[in-house]
């Protein structure tokens, strides 16, 4: 069965492989472009990228009824811990060979505080080989970096960017991002939550189509991407 990826809106995505169900800034409650609620999902994985709310978003509600294991920093995971949570602690540079694939934890330009404010240690991109050696790039929250050309050097199957500018790159830094990791597939998400992040994806699609050699997809809320 191919590799699905579901957009929940904003930066909430899930990743079907290998039969398993990997979540990713799971974030429902409060998010006025959440698809579904945080009760109707399943995880057997949650990856955290760091520890905005936005972020975080219902990671404790849904683990604790799925039993899902949650990857994220260590002091992400830590605090985590505490909750009484399952966790794997990993960062930046590190890869480790979980049940749904090789995950390594990338760069990211960004901030990270818990939600009760305490430290949130880096904030992190996730890039996930699958079994069939389908690269998959989370750049989660950041500003542009010219190591993305490094992850791009891997071979990217998919990059999911975000675009809403304000908090992290914007249309034009992520058309650059592009150009820089060269995936076969682009998904824009981080965008049209609140009005301070509201761009127009399918402009952006444009450009990506025309100045790239990546296909852009622009999802809605719960729709799904196959590789
Ligand atoms: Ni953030
Ligand atoms: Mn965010």
């Amino acid at each position: 069965m191919s590799t699905k990826v579901t957009w929940y809106g904003h930066a909430s995505m899930g990743v079907h492989v290998d039969d398993m169900n990997i979540l990713v800034d799971p974030f429902f409650s409060g998010n006025p472009a959440a698809a579904v609620d945080a009760d109707s999902v399943n995880a057997d994985f949650i990856l955290v990228s760091h520890g905005h709310g936005d972020h975080v978003g219902d990671t404790i509600q849904i683990a604790r009824r799925t039993g899902a294991t949650v990857i994220a920093n260590s002091e992400v995971a830590n605090w985590l811990r505490v909750q009484g949570l399952n966790v794997h602690a990993q960062h930046i540079g590190g890869g480790y060979h979980h049940p749904f694939g090789y995950l390594k934890l990338t760069l990211a330009l960004h901030g990270s505080s818990m939600p009760d404010g305490s430290y949130g240690g880096n904030p992190c991109g996730f890039l996930l080989t699958t079994s069939r050696e389908e690269k998959l790039y989370f750049a989660c929250d950041t500003g542009l970096f010219g190591d993305m050309r490094l992850i791009g050097e891997e071979g990217i199957a998919l990059a999911v960017l975000p675009i809403g500018d304000n908090y992290t790159m914007g249309p034009d830094d992520a058309l650059r991002a592009v150009h820089f990791l060269k995936p076969q597939a682009v998904i824009p998400i981080h965008y049209n939550t609140w009005d301070l992040i509201k761009q127009d994806p399918e402009a952006w699609a444009v450009r990506v189509e025309a100045e790239t050699d990546a296909h852009a997809v622009v999802l809605m809320p719960g729709q799904q991407y196959s590789l």
